[in-house]
């Protein structure tokens, strides 16, 4: 389980985060909506222990991220997969070797199993065969990309994903493949991912629960159902402008 618990973050002489409380439970998918430069990106970076608040707690089963250091830290850290807007492979490593970095980086134990076993399982798990295995990532395409960093993140068996833009930056088929692929693997892998997204169409496929952050708190939340009848100004805004203009959102 993730608590975050009056969550308060100043940047650049504003309050970005102003009082975020939610929590999100083990097995859900939870989706934050919000405008551009609301402190999405922001509050995911204090769950991985990234960023330090100025005032509240996040508590990753029971730890407070906010208030560990060092080897504390990166071992609750480990717990919490993050895919990246920009999917951070290295183009000097192969799509393999890049899948299996995590885990001979930290030294994982693998439990007696084959890294090459490993690589394949994950890559599989994402959609990839090994014929990606000995290529490098500037020769995939985006979504192939996003699958390939997707893979690396489950290398290290994380309870939680935390997903910042998947779908920004794909065509629409290759968008809803990787919106599959997060409803999958929270399936399959037992994964509570939380999702940031622009992407309405993502966001309603994608969410058990939806969350607007909006002036540094959380404004709304409930189920894809629930903000399609909300009577929220506010919610209305954000929902009906992006259905209105939603291939033009993403872009
Ligand atoms: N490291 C930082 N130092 C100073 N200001 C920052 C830093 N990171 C983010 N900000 C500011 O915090 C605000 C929120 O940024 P954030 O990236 O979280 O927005 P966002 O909701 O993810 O937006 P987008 O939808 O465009 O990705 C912005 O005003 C941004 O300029
Ligand atoms: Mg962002």
């Amino acid at each position: 389980m993730i608590e975050i618990r009056g969550l308060k973050k100043r940047l650049r002489r504003r309050w970005v985060l102003n009082g975020v409380d939610f929590t999100i439970v083990d097995g859900e998918s939870v989706v934050i909506i919000g405008q551009s430069g609301t402190g999405k990106s922001v509050l995911l970076k204090h769950i991985m222990g990234l960023m330090k608040p100025d005032e509240g707690s996040v508590l990753i089963d029971g730890h407070d991220v906010t208030r560990l250091e060092g080897e504390a830290l990166l071992k609750v850290r480990r717990k919490v997969g993050f895919l990246f807007q920009s999917s951070a492979l290295f183009d000097s490593l192969t799509v393999a070797e890049n899948v299996a970095l995590p885990i001979t980086e930290n030294r994982l134990d693998t439990g007696g199993r084959l890294l090459p076993d490993i690589v394949r399982e994950k890559l599989h798990l994402v959609g990839l065969s090994e014929d990606v295995e000995a290529l490098k990532p500037s020769s995939l395409s985006g979504g192939m990309r996003k699958r390939a960093a997707l893979a690396r993140v489950l290398a290290m068996e994380p309870s939680y994903i935390l997903y910042d833009e998947p779908t920004t930056g794909l065509d629409p088929v290759m968008a809803d493949s990787i919106s599959h692929l997060i409803r999958k693997l929270q399936r399959e892998a037992k994964v509570t991912s939380i999702t940031v997204t622009h992407d309405m169409r993502s966001a309603y496929f994608v969410a058990d629960r939806i969350a607007m952050l909006h002036d540094g708190r959380i404004r709304f939340t409930g189920t894809p159902q629930e903000i399609i009848n909300s009577s929220d100004p506010v919610v209305r805004q954000f929902v009906e402008g992006f259905s209105e203009n939603g291939p033009l959102s993403t872009v």
